[in-house]
């Protein structure tokens, strides 16, 4: 059985498989046709903190592939009150198909895997957002920016910043990531990625100037300054991140026909300029659908993968 805890744990080609059946799943969708590939399946969906895009994504996708989806905010549950998390993963996955969990350290979604009867997908963490760069590469994949792209990453060292260097040292395209000094990517996660490039010839570069990332850049990206977790460093966060926002001025640094992607959500006037976020709209809304979409490549993928199918 298999987890989907972070890109780390899999190959390019199993990244691409992910990848083909969203893309088949997809085109079925739009026209009409919701084939049950997990018919009768229940997808627990824990919450830890906030959500729109991870919880209407993954609860649509579910029951359009056939199944149902239990919406677990841990305000409501026993997790909430103190129930461990190796107990919560013994109880719910004797009852369910599938988990998805939304949580704060990498440590804690690793704990409910480890004790878990069924696959878990990381709907984020503080380290990761894996589900999110699957549906960031299937619209790179769309807009024509998956061969060979140059990427540039401009803002915080954070769960995104850190799923965009697995992607592409996984993947095999340059990345550039430019973080205010203080604020770099966390260096056993870049030491995991220098490795992976090493291998499938990824180039990934780290620094402190955004203009240079940029440039000549084919898709261009950001994310917030204050993630779920860290609102009481917002003030100083964003007097460090001065010079940061990625607005026209600093867009005109990359190719002309580079696309602009964003995971939401966007706080304009700080990571996003308005007049840049709504010229990019089309791109991003479609990178935000695609959430369905390349869950349900992950979900289906990762049901396919169960140990006892595969051993049947
Ligand atoms: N991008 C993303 O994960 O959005 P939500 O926080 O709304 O789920
Ligand atoms: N880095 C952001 C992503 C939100 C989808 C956060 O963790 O809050």
């Amino acid at each position: 059985m298999r987890h989907f805890l972070t890109l780390k744990d899999f190959s390019k080609e199993e990244i691409l498989e992910m990848i083909s059946l969203a893309q088949k799943i997809k085109a079925q969708t739009k026209k009409k046709e919701f084939v049950p590939y997990m018919e009768r399946q229940t997808l627990g969906m824990i919450f830890e903190k906030s959500s729109t895009r991870t919880r209407v994504s993954f609860e649509t996708g579910i029951y359009q592939l056939g199944g149902i989806g239990l919406f677990l905010s841990s305000g409501d549950i026993q997790l909430g009150r103190g129930e461990p998390m190796k107990d919560t993963a013994r109880v719910i996955s004797r009852m369910v198909d599938m988990v998805m969990i939304r949580t704060f350290s990498q440590k804690k979604i690793e704990e409910f895997a480890l004790y878990s009867r069924v696959p878990v997908i990381n709907g984020l963490t503080d380290e990761y957002h894996p589900a999110q760069l699957m549906a960031d590469y299937l619209t790179m994949v769309e807009y024509g920016k998956a061969d060979n792209p140059v990427c540039a990453y401009v803002g915080d060292g954070n769960n995104m910043a850190h799923s965009w260097l697995m992607l592409a040292s996984k993947m095999g395209f340059e990345l550039r990531i430019a973080t205010p000094a203080g604020y770099e990517c966390d260096a056993g996660i870049v030491a995991d990625a220098m490795a992976f490039a090493a291998q499938s010839g990824a180039k990934i570069s780290i620094g402190n100037d955004p203009k240079a990332a940029v440039k000549g850049a084919d898709v261009v990206t950001t994310d917030t300054w204050v993630s779920m977790g860290k609102e009481e460093e917002k003030e100083r966060r964003v007097a460090d991140f001065a010079g940061y926002i990625v607005d026209n001025a600093m867009m005109s640094c990359a190719r002309s026909d580079a696309i602009f992607l964003h995971c939401l959500p966007a706080y304009r006037g700080y990571e996003v300029g308005e007049e840049l976020f709504e010229t990019h709209a089309e791109t991003i809304f479609a990178e935000a659908e695609n959430r369905l979409h390349a869950q349900k490549g992950i979900m289906v993928w990762l049901d396919q993968h169960r140990l006892d199918k595969v051993s049947n």
